[in-house]
């Protein structure tokens, strides 16, 4: 059993406060997604269940056992973050097996952890290759297989991906999860990267200014975000937001004094007929499947998702409606309503 429980978790620097008050479980063999901007705490909450950094209050429990007091080596966590230090003057399978030894592992141990790790992640063709060598995707499975290679209860990783390119993240999105689902490991995977967290996650913890603002399944989080700061976040492009009254009636809504209407661009349907929001088209992109239109109600931007056909020009008056289903409400705090 290796579910992770946060229970009031705080932290602060000089008087700034990263972490404010963090509730957390992640069930036994889950992979859980923290997904939030650069600064909300990410990487400060991962290395407080690491044990790397103090937390100011709260507690951190593994397998229901209290982290306090312990260090990093006896938590049985493995870590890969942004920048994996892969030592370049070892080999590779001195790489991969570096935790082990250090754990003080047996030799014969090491050697087998290390061919299972690097067969995991298919390098073990280079395994007498100096990690200098290696090009940047192959350092970052050089840096998985020495987290796999110590057979952790929780691995954590930040940003694993960050430094490779478009098409090598996608690749190694795909075969992380894949390889993750078969190995009994419980996961907390950081990113910034809302496609990434929504493709990978058993569940996301989205993360605003050192809260969690929202822990649930990839499909709640978003179709029901619990404010506008989530569904603005994910999404590309983000949900909409009217607050002008006269606007949420002619797109068929009630419309609810004092509060935001929340809408995805592909839940706005558009019509010839001249029923609806009139809106005029401003900039058309055609992205294949689908084209994205953009046009301004007032001052603000509304983003359409429509089907390819038939292709919209720039200037062309739209009729917008508002499919009912996709209807979300948000209070002047903005946060979600019932
Ligand atoms: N060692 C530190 N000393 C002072 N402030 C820090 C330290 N580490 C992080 N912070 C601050 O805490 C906040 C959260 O940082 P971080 O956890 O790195 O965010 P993220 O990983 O989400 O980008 C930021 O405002 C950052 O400047
Ligand atoms: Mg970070």
């Amino acid at each position: 059993m290796s579910s992770i429980s946060l229970r009031g978790v705080r932290k602060t620097f000089k008087g700034h406060e990263a972490l404010q008050a963090i509730d957390l479980e992640v069930q036994d063999r889950e992979f859980c997604v923290l997904l939030g901007p650069s600064g909300c705490g990410k990487t400060t909450l991962m290395r407080i269940i690491a044990g790397l950094e103090t937390e100011t209050a709260g507690e951190v429990a593994i397998g229901g056992r209290s982290m306090k007091g312990l260090a990093p080596r006896d938590r049985n966590i493995a870590m890969v973050f942004q920048n994996y230090a892969v030592f370049p003057h070892m080999t590779i399978g001195e790489n991969i097996g570096f935790g082990l030894r250090m754990r003080k592992a047996p030799e014969a141990k090491v050697q087998q952890q290390v061919l299972r790790a690097a067969s995991m992640m298919h390098i073990e063709h280079l395994l007498e290759r100096y990690a200098g060598q290696l090009s940047g995707g192959q350092r970052q499975r050089v840096a998985v297989a020495r987290a796999l290679a110590v057979e952790p209860d929780v691995l954590l990783m930040d940003e694993p991906l960050s430094n490779l390119d478009a098409l090598l993240r996608l690749e190694m999105r795909a075969e992380l999860k894949g390889l993750l689902r078969e190995l009994n490991t419980t996961t907390i995977y950081v990113t910034h990267d809302q496609t990434e967290a929504m493709s990978m996650a058993d569940r996301i913890a989205v993360m605003y200014g050192g809260h969690i603002v929202q822990y649930e399944v990839p499909a709640v989080v978003y179709n029901h975000p619990a404010t506008r700061f989530v569904g603005g976040f994910i999404g590309n492009p983000p949900m909409n937001f009217i607050t002008d009254a006269a606007t949420q009636a002619a797109l068929g809504c009630t419309p609810r004094p004092g509060l935001t209407l929340g809408i995805r661009p592909e839940e706005l349907q558009a019509s010839a007929a001249p029923s609806g929001l009139a809106v005029q088209a401003r900039v058309v992109e055609m992205l294949g499947a689908s084209q994205q239109v953009t046009t301004r109600v007032g001052e603000e931007l509304l983003r359409i998702s429509l089907a390819a056909q038939p292709s919209v020009r720039p200037g062309q008056t739209l009729y917008l409606h508002a499919q009912p289903s996709g209807v979300r409400w948000y209070d002047t705090e903005g946060h979600l309503l019932a």
